[in-house]
């Protein structure tokens, strides 16, 4: 029934009654054990090993956005924790969740038929070739905001990050969502943690965060496992602000120019430390340094500690199997230690050791995201002296 008197009230109500009539159809798919002729979006090849989710469970997810809710979703990089990115009151209630600064910005996820024109004040042809590039895909993009685009998403600056993941129940939701407005929806989502906490990369991690108070959609593991790559496009030259799985390398040869890291120095060459910030932390002390000066902290540990020691077996040799010395073998291939970075750290927080010390890996490019990563873990504690 139209309300043409309210029409604020309508369509929320509306909205409200969307989202009842998606939860009874999700209801009823869950009894039947599926939707008729809806095939479950399971994610691809090698990016899920979960059970996917149903077109009903997309639908009523995409209804609680629509109402203000905020809905947990799996990417290719990590969960996010979505609300709708033109509602000041979505982005404040997943601040509120997180407990977050509500100065910080968050990412806006768009679908893949999504216009990232409608959500900048001027696409640049930088923007367009690296779109054309990486997306759908583990890449940000920083540009300067619409002025019909909400500053409370950006935590009050002139920009915006734009991403469109790659992870299908991801693009599933946001189609979906972006459907119920006109086609210009957009998700805002951060990692779906509490502030400063190990970014999550499988729902059991969104739940085990905040326990049953957010909806979460099931997509599997993450297959990227460390957040996106944001390259800043606001400031006239390409600047690198987080590495990611796109390398710089990768930005450069679409754009024939290397980023620059927030130093003012090229992010192709080898990074330098001291611009880490605490974050992304366990919750048990992490130290970060190479091989060698491991071996005398794991020499002079007490006779009844138990630490945690993540190395590659090339260089661990004794250390394996010392007394007292629980041991991870760290993955040789950079991709696969991103994948798995995250789940280690929340398992060694449950291994029962008093410290985790973690080999550094080599400053070469390859490394260069998964360093990033284990650098802000470890200054967490450094910060702490
Ligand atoms: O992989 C990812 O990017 C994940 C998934 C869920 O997509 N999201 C994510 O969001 O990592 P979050 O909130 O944890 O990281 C967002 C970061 C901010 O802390 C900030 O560094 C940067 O993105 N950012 C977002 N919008 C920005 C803006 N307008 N200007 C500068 N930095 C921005
Ligand atoms: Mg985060």
């Amino acid at each position: 029934m139209p309300d043409q008197d309210k029409p604020a009230e309508g369509a929320a109500k509306a909205a409200a009654q969307r989202a009842a009539e998606a939860a009874k159809a999700a209801e009823a798919a869950s009894a039947a054990g599926a939707v008729e002729g809806a095939e479950p979006l399971h994610a691809a090849a090698g990016t899920s090993t979960g059970p996917g989710a149903s077109a009903a469970e997309i639908e009523y997810a995409a209804a609680l956005l629509d109402a203000g809710e905020l809905v947990a979703f799996p990417t290719e990089t990590v969960y996010g924790l979505g609300g709708d990115a033109q509602s000041p009151d979505a982005v404040a209630r997943i601040y509120a969740a997180k407990g977050r600064p509500a100065n910080h910005p968050v990412i806006v996820h768009l679908a893949p038929h999504g216009d990232p024109g409608y959500w900048v004040e001027h696409l640049p042809p930088e923007a367009l070739r690296l779109i054309d590039a990486f997306w759908p895909g583990p890449l940000t993009l920083i540009l300067k905001r619409a002025a019909r685009i909400p500053a409370a998403v950006s935590g009050g600056q002139d920009s915006v990050g734009l991403r469109c993941p790659s992870h299908p129940v991801a693009q599933a939701l946001l189609e979906a969502f972006s459907a119920l407005r006109g086609g210009h929806g957009g998700v805002a989502a951060p990692s779906a943690n509490r502030f400063g906490h190990v970014s999550p990369t499988t729902a059991q991690h969104v739940r085990d965060e905040f326990g049953g108070s957010i909806h979460v959609l099931d997509g599997g593991s993450s297959d990227v496992g460390i957040e996106s790559t944001i390259l800043d496009l606001s400031r006239g030259f390409p600047a690198l602000l987080r590495p990611g799985r796109v390398t710089p390398q990768d930005i450069a040869e679409v754009l024939g120019e290397a980023p620059r890291l927030p130093d003012g120095s090229d992010a192709t060459a080898p990074r330098a430390s001291g611009t880490l910030k605490a974050h992304y932390a366990p919750r048990t002390p992490l130290a970060l340094l190479p091989f060698e000066a491991l071996e005398p902290m794991l020499a002079a540990r007490e006779a009844n500690e138990r630490v945690a020691l993540v190395a590659r077996v090339s260089r661990a040799g004794r250390w394996a199997d010392a007394d007292g010395v629980h041991f991870i073998a760290a993955p040789e291939d950079p991709h696969v230690y991103a994948r798995e970075l995250y789940g280690l750290l929340r398992a060694l927080d449950r291994a029962n050791v008093t410290r985790i010390l973690i080999e550094k890996l080599p400053d070469t490019i390859e490394w260069i995201a998964v360093n990033d990563r284990l650098g802000r873990a470890a200054a967490a504690f450094e910060a702490q002296g």
